[in-house]
């Protein structure tokens, strides 16, 4: 029996080992070889029940305690080590670089037609106008009759309507006209309305046509009203809308509940009035149809037409939207294209 403990052999062995080792396992693996429950130190401490010397088992003991202690304190120093290597791993893992901006959150748009409604909406707010509105499915008497346009009428095939009944009383209201019979029934006059929403016709989908699309209504009755009002508030909404620059022409036309009638026109924003492609060169662009109320139209409203006068006009807000940004076909409004909505 070896009674004679090498402790410098037995560290620098140690410290040799604790040189290899990386993480707590290893460390704990080799710790309890040290100084577990069947380590060198509990075999060196087992020894002592062999020797019988009183002086030497008190030597003996004393120099085992003291290798146990120096052990302990280089376990002790490789553990702090070891922790402070495990705090920098981690600290590099979760490293931010709090200097690199931040990741930006799109933020949406507004869909381009309802944006140009509300243009459109605050110009004649401005000129104390109101806003109404009526339903998009409608009965054949608000959508025709009671503008002028009876069954028997020409003008119903002017614009081809999808039926939702059989006996064709059930509509999708093929413009905003109806609107304005809506609020004469409700209202006295005199009075002023604006009525924007969606309208539906079988038209074929092209550069220019949607069978979906978007009218703005206006109507205004008083006493003593003429087409000049109506070019008038059509000219300072067409300059508050388009620029300044911009003067409008009113062509005859016919709308059956109108009399006399015209389309609209502005001034080619384009090229200014001198012709070129967008304004098929002459000059002009037509945005809407208008005309002064059809006597008839105030009839079935129970107005009386020798007492009452009016303006109406209906627009396309795709129309006037494609003009003023710049849009050369009607079908980009309902593609979803992510690229359209962001460059408007
Ligand atoms: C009408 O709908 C009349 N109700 C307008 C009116 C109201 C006249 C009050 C007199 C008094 P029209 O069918 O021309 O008119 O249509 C008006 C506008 O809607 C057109 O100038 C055009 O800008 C737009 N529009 C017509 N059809 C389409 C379509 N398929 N796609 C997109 N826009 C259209």
């Amino acid at each position: 029996m070896a009674l004679i403990i090498d402790k410098d052999e037995i560290i620098g062995t140690l410290k040799r080992e604790l040189q290899e080792i990386t993480n707590m396992q290893e460390f704990q693996n080799l710790k309890s070889k040290y100084l577990g429950k069947k380590s060198l130190i509990k075999s060196l401490m087992n020894n002592l029940k062999d020797i019988d010397d009183v002086e030497l088992k008190k030597e003996y003991g004393k120099s085992v305690n003291e290798l146990k202690e120096e052990l302990e304190t280089i376990f002790d120093e490789k553990l702090s080590e070891l922790k402070e290597k495990e705090r920098e791993e981690k600290e590099k893992k979760n490293w931010v670089d709090i200097t690199i901006p931040g990741a930006r959150r799109k933020v949406g748009k507004e869909n381009l037609i309802t944006k140009t409604r509300k243009e459109i909406e605050e110009i004649f707010i401005g000129m104390g106008f109101s806003v109404a509105e009526g339903p998009e499915i409608e009965n054949s008497w608000y959508n025709f009759d009671a503008l002028n346009t009876p069954e028997w009428h020409p003008a119903r095939e002017m614009q081809d309507t999808f039926y939702l009944s059989l006996d064709k009383e059930k509509l999708l209201r093929t413009h905003t006209s109806p609107v304005q019979v809506r609020t004469m029934l409700k209202s006295k006059p005199p009075l002023a309305i604006i009525s924007p929403g969606r309208v539906y016709r079988k038209d074929e989908l092209d550069a220019t046509h949607s069978p979906v699309f978007h009218q703005v209504e206006g109507l205004y009755v008083d006493r003593n009203v003429s087409v000049s009002h109506l070019k008038m508030y059509l000219e300072v909404f067409a300059q508050k809308f388009f620029g300044n620059k911009v003067s409008i022409l009113l062509r005859p036309s016919y709308f059956p509940f109108t009399e006399p009638s015209f389309e609209v026109d502005i001034s080619c924003i384009f090229c200014g009035g001198k012709g070129c492609n967008v304004c098929k060169n002459t000059g002009w662009i037509e945005i809407l149809g208008a005309g002064l109320v059809h006597p008839n139209v105030f009839r079935s409203v129970n107005y009386d037409p020798k007492v009452w006068q009016g303006f109406a006009f209906g627009m396309g807000i795709e129309r006037v939207a494609m003009l003023k940004y710049n849009i050369p076909d009607i079908r980009e409004f309902y593609k979803n294209d992510a690229r359209f909505i962001e460059n408007l």
